[in-house]
């Protein structure tokens, strides 16, 4: 079998490295029934600390093809991705072909007629306003096989149709027969659990180690406000990105330390505002790789982010988290008690710090929201087994 997974910016690179672990592993165990595994990488993030690093630090297959796609608008950068894809595939012709999550990269293999599989299927915002929204729809149903994350992502995908739903949406599990009864004509939907809960926990124990990371960003365990800032509705309104650098910096004269990892969009941005918080509680500092920032995450005693992969990551190491969004698509995180989505007003911003920060977080019970850290391994056999795969 060829499978091709498409990537392109960071969360992508954490996506799919459970997946390209999981392959290596089977084809060692079965050299009769190997997956033949290609990458492309759109080039959409391309900063070494956005890109390259999580490669090298996720053991993740190097690039076979590297389309240098770059930033752009998004009808350019799209465009681009689906004219070099489609002649990567035309060449390649791969059995079924990956994709992950919700970006501009996601996207790029919609109309090529060759089987996808998209993981991280089924998430709504419910706000089409996001360019991510928009990704997701299109990517779902673009789509063969949609390996969902939660029940959620189930619900939202029955909501719209998509009636071939396996094991009436629960997360499937050892006894489960994988050869599916379907083919690309009836798309299949399927709970196989967080891909990025496997890598969490798979990573975790190593991230123990980081201790390099404290000492360069001159932090205390527990005691420090991790944050990140990068999502269009947040940085392209000035107005939202100065609400929440007012409230950051509040939080930080109010005693509390708080460490921003700027994303590069974000910094631009930040720049041509000429915004600046000489501040020494509240530090800015580059985008760090993922073991550092699982470190991070995992000793923080509160998370404020507009990022998807950090709410999750969040509640997988129980630190309490601050949405700076009007909506998230990970509600189980928030009717679980362990996220607040609070926008951009300052006063929300402070209200929710404070209230989070007076709970009792850490003792608190968790719902098994994410599978049990073997989404990718599930992934393989359901598409080892599968007609999809077989004609
Ligand atoms: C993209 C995704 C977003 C995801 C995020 C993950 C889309 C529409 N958005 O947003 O869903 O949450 O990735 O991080 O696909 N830049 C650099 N160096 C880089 C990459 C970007 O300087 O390596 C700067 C450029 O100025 C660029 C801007 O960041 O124009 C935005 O990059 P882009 O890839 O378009 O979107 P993200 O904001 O990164
Ligand atoms: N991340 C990282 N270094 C950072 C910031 C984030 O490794 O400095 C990781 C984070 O742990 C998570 C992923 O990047 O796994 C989330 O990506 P991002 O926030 O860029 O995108 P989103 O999840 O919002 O699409």
């Amino acid at each position: 079998m060829k499978l091709l997974h498409i990537v392109g910016a960071r969360p992508q690179f954490i996506k799919a490295s459970p997946g390209s672990r999981a392959i290596e592993k089977h084809n060692l165990k079965y050299p009769d029934c190997t997956i033949h595994e290609l990458l492309i990488d759109t080039g959409q993030h391309y900063d070494y600390g956005m890109s390259r690093i999580f490669f090298e630090e996720l053991n993740l297959r190097m690039p076979d093809y590297h389309l240098g796609v770059g930033s752009g608008t998004h009808g350019r950068q799209t465009g681009e991705m689906l004219k070099k894809v489609e002649e990567v595939l035309m060449e390649e012709r791969p059995d079924v072909v990956m994709v992950y999550g919700d970006t501009n990269s996601t996207l790029a293999s919609a109309k090529l007629h060759i089987p996808i599989a998209h993981v991280e299927a089924g998430l709504r915002s419910f706000n089409k306003a996001l360019p991510e929204e928009i990704n997701r729809i299109l990517t779902d149903h673009a789509s063969s096989i949609l390996f969902c994350p939660t029940e959620t992502a189930i619900r939202n995908l029955k909501n719209e149709g998509f009636n071939n739903i396996i094991n009436e949406g629960k997360l499937i599990d050892d006894s489960f027969d994988f050869s599916l009864p379907s083919s690309h004509l009836s798309p299949v939907v399927i709970n196989v659990g967080d891909v990025m809960y496997d890598c969490a926990l798979f990573y975790s124990g190593l991230a123990e180690e980081r201790h390099g990371v404290f000492a360069k960003l001159g932090l205390k365990k527990k005691e420090y406000a991790l944050c990140t800032i990068h999502r269009a509705e947040n940085t392209d309104r000035p107005e939202n990105l100065r609400a929440i650098f007012e409230a950051l910096d509040e939080i930080a004269k109010n005693g509390m330390r708080v460490v921003l990892l700027l994303h590069p969009r974000t910094r631009k941005v930040l720049e041509e505002m000429g915004l600046t918080y000489p501040n020494s509680q509240f530090t800015i500092f580059d985008p760090v790789s993922y073991l550092d920032m699982i470190a991070l995450e995992k000793n923080g005693s509160v998370i404020l982010t507009d990022s998807g992969g950090v709410q999750k990551e969040a509640y997988f190491f129980k630190v309490p988290c601050i949405t700076l969004r009007d909506e998230t698509e990970w509600i189980e995180t928030v009717a679980n008690g362990w996220n607040m989505v609070v926008g951009t007003d300052i006063e929300k911003i402070l209200n929710g710090f404070n209230k989070i920060s007076d709970q009792e977080f850490n003792s608190k019970d968790q719902n098994p929201i994410f599978g049990d850290g073997r989404a990718a391994e599930r992934i393989g056999e359901v598409l080892l087994a599968g007609r999809i795969l077989k004609g």
